[in-house]
């Protein structure tokens, strides 16, 4: 019997690609080209393989003229991600197509990114490494590169979820104090401590380092804007490590300019992987390209995740088990 039809859209690793194509009649992008950033491409293909289902990444365009033109054949839409803002959703309900994704096994490894964009912009890293691949290091100073240190700072998690809560474990043990903003307080166990805050004034007040971990769309876009930027304590720290589209570029810039943000480090961009180009001229942001859980055992695991779920749908006619 012929195996049913995966539509893959990007280059997955090597052994979640032989995964694939041990269990189905796996249509890779071997070479990686970019032709989901067309939805109509994408409808294309499914429809000319007769995909039983779609495995695609953070960024495919899963739009709604996309998914309305997918051929009955597609049982199940998979993303090789967490986030699911390339995905229309209601779209797909509409449709009667499950969307599953990859929650809890990125947690650790996109905490890690957004610690690491964190001690980047508050000990001003990407400014130590610059200045010495520049060959301009004149040797050890007294007052050369002074950051600021974390010890004994306040975080202040937006979004306390999987990725927010590891974040918040990593913090205790640089002696930091946790603070959240979230939509529902946690239970005690999962704040371990943290502080919840029911507004926005209250948070943004409160800490010294902002890290944001909301999801991307139109209900959070923009969400650190002016208004919020001025309600920091000056001189804070920001992080961000879910979506671009959360943040105003602009007021950020504004402010990392004044000085009202002391730095700044973003892993995630509005329209990536363009990068606004306020950014790049500043030293205190720390810039990365978007590799929250580019981690080897990480990326192995979302994919195995992902089939998981199209094993469930399409060889087992159940319920993806990691259904959004
Ligand atoms: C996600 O999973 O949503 C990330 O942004 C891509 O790893």
């Amino acid at each position: 019997m012929s195996k049913p039809v995966l539509l893959v859209t990007r280059k997955l690793p090597e052994a979640v690609q032989a995964r694939a194509t041990r269990d189905y009649d796996a249509r890779l992008n071997l070479d990686d080209t970019l032709w989901a950033l067309d939805g109509a491409e994408i409808a294309r293909r499914a429809t000319a393989t007769g995909a039983a289902a779609i495995l695609c990444a953070a960024g495919d365009a899963m739009n709604a003229a996309c998914i309305a033109a997918l051929p009955p054949s597609v049982k199940l839409i998979a993303t090789f991600s967490v986030g699911t803002d390339h995905i229309d959703l209601p779209a797909a309900k509409a449709r009667n197509i499950p969307v599953a994704n990859t929650p809890d096994v990125l947690s650790f490894a996109t905490a890690e990114i957004a610690f690491t964009a964190m001690l980047m912009a508050a000990r001003r890293a990407g400014e130590g490494e610059r200045l010495l691949r520049a060959g301009q290091w004149g040797g050890w100073a007294p007052t050369q590169l002074m950051g600021v240190t974390l010890e004994g700072k306040t975080l202040g998690i937006l979004g306390m979820g999987r990725i927010g809560q590891a974040m918040a474990r990593m913090a205790r043990g640089f002696s930091m104090q946790v603070h959240y903003r979230n939509r529902n307080r946690l239970s005690p166990a999962e704040e371990a401590g943290a502080v919840f805050h029911a507004d926005d004034a209250s948070f943004l007040g409160a800490i010294d380092v902002l890290s944001m971990h909301i999801p991307g769309g139109a209900a959070t876009r923009h969400w650190l804007n002016a208004e919020r930027i001025a309600l920091l304590k000056p001189g804070a720290i920001v992080v961000n490590t879910g979506r671009g589209t959360t943040v105003d570029d602009a007021a950020l810039v504004a402010a990392l300019k004044s000085g009202q943000v002391r730095a700044a480090g973003l892993d995630v961009y509005d329209g990536e992987p363009k990068v606004f180009a306020g950014y790049l001229g500043l030293e205190n942001v720390a810039l990365l390209p978007h590799m929250g859980s580019g981690a080897v055992e990480t990326r192995d695991a979302m994919g195995f995740r992902a089939l998981d779920s199209v094993d469930a749908v399409v060889l087992r006619g159940e319920v993806a088990p990691w259904a959004v």
